[in-house]
């Protein structure tokens, strides 16, 4: 579902092309593909889109998010993401692949060793 997202990515300006995939403790999976803007700063990044739609259709438990892009070296969230990725789904696996289908997996607590959340509030 991540790989079949990122072909819609709207990534004009970087040319890197994101797709994501967010599974909710229901068994539906939600995809996202980051879309770009003309002022850059507006970009929302795959896997944002990818919660912010599983949020939007009233799901609220999730236990994993895949990341996949066409680079060697697999990608992480960032750091935007990775907030909002512990604020709604805690510690999910992250799994990061590429086209050639490599793989890695690593838990939000690895990612995200030190968050900031409603516990600090
Ligand atoms: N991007 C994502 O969508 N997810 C990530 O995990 C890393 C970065 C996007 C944002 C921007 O459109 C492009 O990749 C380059 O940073």
């Amino acid at each position: 579902m991540a790989k079949q997202a990122r072909e819609n990515a709207y990534a004009n300006f970087s040319n890197f092309k994101v797709g994501a995939a967010l599974r909710s403790a229901s068994g539906k999976i939600f995809g996202g593909c980051n879309v770009e803007n003309a002022t850059y700063g507006l970009t929302v990044c795959a896997e944002r889109i990818a919660i912010f739609k599983a949020i939007s259709e009233g799901e609220r438990r999730f236990d994993a998010i895949a990341v996949v892009t066409d680079t060697d070296a697999l990608t992480p969230p960032c750091g935007a993401c990775r907030q909002l990725i512990w604020e709604f789904c805690g510690d999910i696996p992250v799994v990061m692949a590429n086209l050639k289908g490599a793989i890695e997996v690593l838990r939000m607590r690895e990612l995200f060793p030190k968050p900031f959340d409603s516990s600090n509030l």
